[in-house]
């Protein structure tokens, strides 16, 4: 094994000094992370220092100017041992894999040991330029010609940057004409969006179009505009997703007479829920089934019944597509290998990068910081169970906490994932592109926030009273009510002493609470905290709502 989890370690502060001892033999490694386990700093026992991100000095009800003039000392203490050291375990045979494993531990551990500044902050306005430039192009006002490759993924491009920028804090909603003008031209009278100009309807594209819609939103904060998603044709996407089903296996081809995989399973899945539309008549008939049948002897997810190699992109659909089917802790619990997954999804986060890999013996790559990270929140829920949804009471009903670093791949995002020219980037070496930035900054959110899910006042696999009263025939009601039951929290549960997570947890958010008057004379808004998404859809949280809300307003189609 050429990398070790982090879940199994203990949490760890410093060694003395960590940039000038390496040790040697794995069990002075050990040593000195077991030794070094310290509880996480309060924000009272906090000192003041201008230039730590973390410290909230845009957040001043408890500051006066006095406070300030004390020189503090840096609360960013050194990076811990364990992303710093090589691996405990390594490979003895050597492999064009072994060997490239290595070479990426160790540019990672070079960026994520730099001693003067051991966790920089997210580089805010140079990822906002960066994905501006995909919405309104470069200074000639044209996308960059290498993205001529990308003709049949419009739609892609538009929802990556549009998610991006509201992630980062940007309101979206002054682009909602150009979107809309964009992708109005690629929906197919039969029903779907396709990649391009007079391209046939493809599942992810219309999954890509349906987001960026959705991102895009009202327009303005009354809705005044209208909803973005009154552009999509609901009845011939209805009909055409009839067409892509698969009614003997329970999966949804990517087109017509295309390829059958989970990803056209939960792109089709969301496109119903956000939309709205009907599930009876069978169309998600044997999904549940189909889902659980990608488990490989792994643990994880491949993209098709029986067999595939386990990688974390089909993971994620598999997990929030039995999400969008019913409540976490009863349709994961029912047809998966819950110890497994668990298994299989924690080796997928290494030491020392901190960072997550896709698949056994491959590499970390920011862009699984949603497709693995974002399984853990919805892991988490079936284990949890439904919350009452009273943010006071968070916590108090025993919950299994975080099961995996959130402090490791935030160093592992902020360290080696920024791009010095603005934009994000699977590894450091790599360019900054607008999908990994995306999903880089979607991971992050993820590591800064607690999602949970709340029962459903009405049972939510019941049939409608004219349908047969079997809840397992596959006919469940309209709507598909699961995905709108989530709520967040920025208090992680946490049974573990860990700095950097408590750091995370503490940050205030950005920008709605900081004002002008916040600031210090010549201080600039400072943070990492991002806007939260759903965990399901990977559009803002509030939208989800809000959508939810539209296509409850109308009668039928
Ligand atoms: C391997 O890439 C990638 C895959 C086998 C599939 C990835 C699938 C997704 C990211 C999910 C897509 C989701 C939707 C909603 C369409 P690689 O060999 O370049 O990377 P690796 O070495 O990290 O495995
Ligand atoms: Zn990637």
């Amino acid at each position: 094994m050429s990398a070790a989890s982090l879940s199994s370690a203990p949490s760890s502060k410093a060694p003395s000094n960590p940039t000038t001892r390496t040790p040697s033999t794995p069990s002075e490694v050990f040593d000195d992370i077991l030794s070094s386990a310290q509880p996480p700093p309060t924000y009272s026992q906090q000192t003041w220092n201008p230039s730590n991100p973390y410290f909230p000095h845009y957040h001043n009800q408890n500051m006066s100017s006095t406070a300030i003039t004390t020189p503090p000392e840096p609360l960013i203490p050194p990076t811990p041992a364990l992303f710093t050291t090589p691996p405990i375990l390594q490979d003895t045979l050597q492999t064009h894999s072994s060997k490239d494993q290595l070479a990426t531990a160790e540019i990672c551990m070079k960026h994520l040991s730099n001693p003067s500044d051991p966790f920089p902050i997210l580089s805010r306005r140079e990822h906002i330029a960066f994905l501006e430039s995909g919405i309104l192009g470069g200074q000639n006002g044209k996308l960059h010609r290498g993205m001529v490759a990308l003709d049949a993924s419009r739609p892609w491009i538009i929802y990556w940057c549009l998610q991006g920028l509201a992630s980062l804090g940007v309101d979206v909603g002054k682009y909602r004409e150009r979107v809309i003008s964009s992708l109005r031209p690629l929906q197919n009278a039969s029903g779907g969006f396709g990649g391009g100009n007079g391209q046939e309807s493809h599942i992810t594209s219309s999954y890509a179009a349906v987001l960026a819609l959705a991102v895009v939103g009202r327009g303005d904060e009354n809705g005044e505009e209208g909803e973005a998603l009154e552009v999509v044709d609901r009845r011939t996407m209805f009909h055409w997703l009839h067409e892509i089903k698969d009614w003997e296996s329970g999966g949804f081809r990517v087109c017509i007479g295309g390829e059958e995989d989970v990803r056209g399973v939960y792109c089709a899945l969301v496109i119903l829920a956000l939309l709205g539309l009907p599930t009876s008549g069978n169309l998600v008939k044997g999904t549940k089934e189909y889902l659980g049948r990608c488990q490989t002897y792994e643990g994880g997810f491949g993209a098709t019944p029986n067999g595939n190699e386990a990688h974390g992109g089909y993971a994620f659909c598999t997990l929030a597509g039995l999400c969008i089917l019913g409540e976490p802790a009863v349709v994961l619990k029912k047809y998966l290998d819950m110890d497994r997954l668990v298994s299989w999804l924690s080796a997928r986060q290494y030491a020392p990068e901190g960072g997550l890999s896709g698949r056994t013996n491959k590499l970390v790559d920011g862009c699984y910081s949603t497709w693995v990270g974002g399984c853990w929140a919805l892991i988490e829920a079936g284990i949890n169970g439904p919350q009452d949804g009273n943010e006071e009471t968070l916590g108090e009903k025993k919950v299994v906490g975080s099961l995996w670093s959130r402090e490791g791949l935030a160093r592992y995002i902020m360290n080696c994932c920024q791009s010095p020219k603005g934009g994000l980037r699977d590894k450091p070496g790599k360019g900054a592109d607008y999908y990994h930035s995306n999903y880089i900054l979607l991971g992050l959110a993820s590591t800064q926030n607690y999602f949970y899910y709340t029962s459903s006042p009405i049972p939510l696999s019941s049939p409608p009273p004219s349908s047969p009263s079997n809840p397992e025939s596959g006919d469940i009601p309209i709507p598909l009510a699961a995905p709108f039951l989530w709520h967040y929290s920025p208090r992680i549960p946490s049974n573990t002493p860990n700095v950097a997570e408590a750091i995370v947890k503490d940050m205030p958010a950005w920008p709605d609470d900081v004002t002008e008057e916040d600031l210090l004379p010549g201080q600039e808004v400072e943070s990492d905290r991002l806007k939260v998404h759903h965990p399901i859809f990977n559009i803002p949280f509030e939208r989800a709502g809000e959508i939810e809300a539209w296509w409850k307003g109308k009668m039928g189609f």
